[in-house]
């Protein structure tokens, strides 16, 4: 695996790669890699000629100070996971790389980031997403991008940029990776505290809740939304927001008559955690919410890498 900090040598890299007619891979992450991110990794191995493995702690796309300093760093473990999960190419570039002296453009996607986490975070984090995001996209120019459908909105939001701006790839969606009590991975699953971390449980147990209530029939929003809620109790954990919505338009639905997404977030202690799961009339029963093992994310196309 070659380790790249310039732009210009990763398009220098990437470049033949292209011109001999090779397919190239995308996933971006900030790093703190855990099997999510190599899941992602695996799946661009298995269907590109070439992975590219972007590691950027973005930090316009941090509403806060203090959780941008938190956030975990450790380049040296993720080039070595990267590397052993198949990746060719790590684009590590520093902060000023990204956003140089004088940098004044920004990407704003509307209608799809007012809700959920854009309005817990803020306008400025799905700007400073959409920006990187573009950015990376534009340097790398990838046949396919890969990201993780535990980001459910950031996933909408980025499918909304790249069909906007008429980009030349395609952008896959790869289920959520859980540990074995259910809890998303995520990279910060490493702030919770060791007291912490069992009341981590409260997400994928409001999940699960709503997925058992679907499947036995339920389909009103209030009700299963209620039985979400009251599945975060026994655990001392609120939602900041817990929310049924249209999984394209990321609209509020009063009835499941189709696929929903169920969104949610909460903190524990120190740490915000977010989560979903799809839910369906028809197919969804308690198993197919957060304990389900890898699935594709229903109603999308599965893009191939193949040129
Ligand atoms: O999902 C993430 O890790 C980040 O939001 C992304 C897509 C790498 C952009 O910084």
């Amino acid at each position: 695996m070659r380790t790249v900090r310039a732009v210009a040598q990763l398009r220098s890299t990437l470049e033949p790669v292209r011109r001999a007619g090779l397919t190239i891979g995308l996933v971006p992450t900030m790093g703190a890699l855990h099997e999510g991110h190599l899941s992602l990794i695996r799946h661009a191995r298995s269907h590109c000629d070439v992975v590219v493995v972007s590691l950027f702690v973005n930090p316009a796309q941090f509403n806060e100070r203090a959780d941008l300093e938190r956030y975990p760093r450790r380049e040296s473990d993720d080039a070595a996971l990267a590397q052993a999960a198949g990746a060719d190419v790590l684009f590590a570039p520093a902060v000023d790389e990204i956003y140089p002296a004088g940098f004044a453009t920004s990407v704003e996607v509307f209608g799809v980031t007012e809700r959920l986490e854009g309005a817990s975070r803020g306008r400025e984090h799905f700007r400073g997403v959409a920006t990187v995001v573009t950015k990376l996209l534009c340097m790398a120019m990838p046949d396919v991008a890969f990201f993780g459908q535990k980001d459910a909105q950031q996933v909408v939001v980025i499918r909304r940029l790249v069909a906007d701006l008429n980009l030349p790839m395609g952008i896959e969606a790869l289920p959520t990776v859980r540990e074995p009590d259910g809890v998303a991975m995520s990279s910060r699953n490493a702030l919770l505290s060791a007291e912490e971390r069992p009341r981590a449980v409260a997400l994928p147990a409001a999940l699960t809740a709503a997925a058992r209530l679907v499947g036995a029939g339920e389909r009103s929003a209030q009700a299963i939304l209620a039985a979400a809620r009251e599945a975060m109790r026994p655990y001392g954990v609120e939602p900041e927001y817990l929310a049924l919505v249209a999984p394209d338009t990321l609209e509020p639905i009063d009835t499941l008559d189709g696929e929903a997404l169920l969104a949610l977030a909460a903190r524990i202690g120190e740490t915000r955690l977010i989560d979903n799961a799809i839910l369906h009339p028809v197919t969804t029963n308690a198993a197919a919410a957060a304990h389900a093992p890898s699935q594709p994310v229903p109603g999308k196309a599965m893009t191939t890498c193949s040129a």
